[in-house]
């Protein structure tokens, strides 16, 4: 795709879909690995159940099967999708992913990458295609958030393999020349707090001859500092909302969903007690699925789409935050 400069000033959203694997892991099944109960689990997380893929359910597979519904959504000609911009922190395959949804979808005119900011990523790619969008080099994009984390969740460590599951989501979004329904946004980096949640390489050290080293690919496991997490999750996601609203004049009144990566229960009840949004403006899946990393807040969003809570024109505030540590905001009205 050529970047050629439409006249263009807005976003408009106009399609939703996701994916889960059909293998379910409940908090009783959990037990019978490490030492937890259904109690601690949904009295301190607030989810039941997650799903795990299995043979067949990688990021390509998840992600091409959320966008192609997002795009089933739309009236859509597949050829005319300009950009795909995948969100994972799990490729199936380490030079990108999003060309092989690219194919499978058959979108031959469409620019395809993937972008990694663990939680914060669907939120950050959301606001990287926007850009492209308002800007005027593109007028249609699909963005997919989609993570296979149990892969790399130590199973072990009763501390963090009950928090996450395996999902995609995917929107369908649109440049406009006459209405902008993408209100505003922020995102932020702090690289020096990265050591609270990080999934490093595992550099083990190998010869290929005499006297020359390299380094033998592949991860080693989840590695986090819940209660760090959690403390600058409470913290700072309000902070970035309220920011927000004040540099788009919108309140928190006005706002008819807040929509935050579903991480913890406790941590999206802070945050809406904080901004003084009441419990039944906000969205939570997490008992179904846990914290699917890049797709909790395009799962959320196609689930209530789908079931009619999200409504033309529905003010949405939402947030994504997690490793880096990386967070970021957003407000939407929904059409
Ligand atoms: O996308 C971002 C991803 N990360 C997060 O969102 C993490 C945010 N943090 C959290 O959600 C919470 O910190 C957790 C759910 C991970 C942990 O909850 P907590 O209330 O902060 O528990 P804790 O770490 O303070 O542990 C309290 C106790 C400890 O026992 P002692 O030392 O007080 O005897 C833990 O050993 O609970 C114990 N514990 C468990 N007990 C049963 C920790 N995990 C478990 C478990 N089952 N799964």
């Amino acid at each position: 795709m050529e970047g050629i400069k439409f006249n263009q000033i807005g976003v408009s959203f106009k399609g939703s879909g996701s994916y889960v694997p059909d293998q379910i892991l409940t908090n009783e099944k959990i037990s019978q690995k490490v030492d937890t109960s259904d109690e601690w689990i949904k009295s301190r997380t607030g989810i039941s159940e997650r799903r795990i893929s299995s043979l067949g359910d990688n990021v390509t597979e998840m992600g091409y099967a959320a966008a192609l519904s997002a795009i089933e959504m739309t009236n859509w000609d597949i050829k005319t999708i300009d950009l795909i911009v995948l969100a994972t922190s799990t490729p199936h395959d380490l030079f990108g992913s999003a060309p092989s949804i690219q194919a499978k979808l058959g979108a031959y005119n469409a620019v395809a990458f993937d972008l990694t900011a663990a939680c914060s990523g669907f939120l950050f790619a959301l606001i990287t295609a926007s850009q492209f969008l308002k800007g005027g080099s593109f007028k249609r994009a699909i963005v997919i958030g989609a993570d296979q984390l149990s892969s790399f969740v130590d199973w072990n460590d009763r501390r963090s393999c009950i928090l996450f599951g395996d999902g995609a989501g995917a929107l369908a979004i649109e440049a406009t020349n006459d209405f902008d329904n993408f209100l505003g946004f922020d995102m932020r980096t702090d690289g020096a707090r990265g050591s609270f949640l990080n999934l490093p390489s595992k550099d083990n050290k190998d010869s290929i001859i005499d006297n020359i080293d390299f380094l033998n690919g592949g991860f080693s496991q989840i590695q986090m500092n819940g209660q760090e997490v959690y403390k600058f999750a409470v913290r700072e996601v309000p902070i970035i909302l309220d920011n927000l609203f004040r540099k788009t004049n919108y309140s928190s009144d006005e706002v008819d969903w807040l929509l935050l990566h579903q991480a913890n229960q406790r941590i999206l009840d802070a945050v809406g007690d904080r901004l003084k949004i009441p419990r039944e403006k906000i969205l939570s899946n997490l008992a179904k699925y846990g914290n699917t990393s890049a797709a909790t807040i395009p799962l959320m969003m196609d689930e209530a789409i789908r079931n009619n809570r999200i409504q033309q024109n529905d003010i949405i505030a939402t947030s994504g935050f997690g490793a880096g540590l990386s967070w970021g905001a957003a407000l939407i009205k929904w059409g």
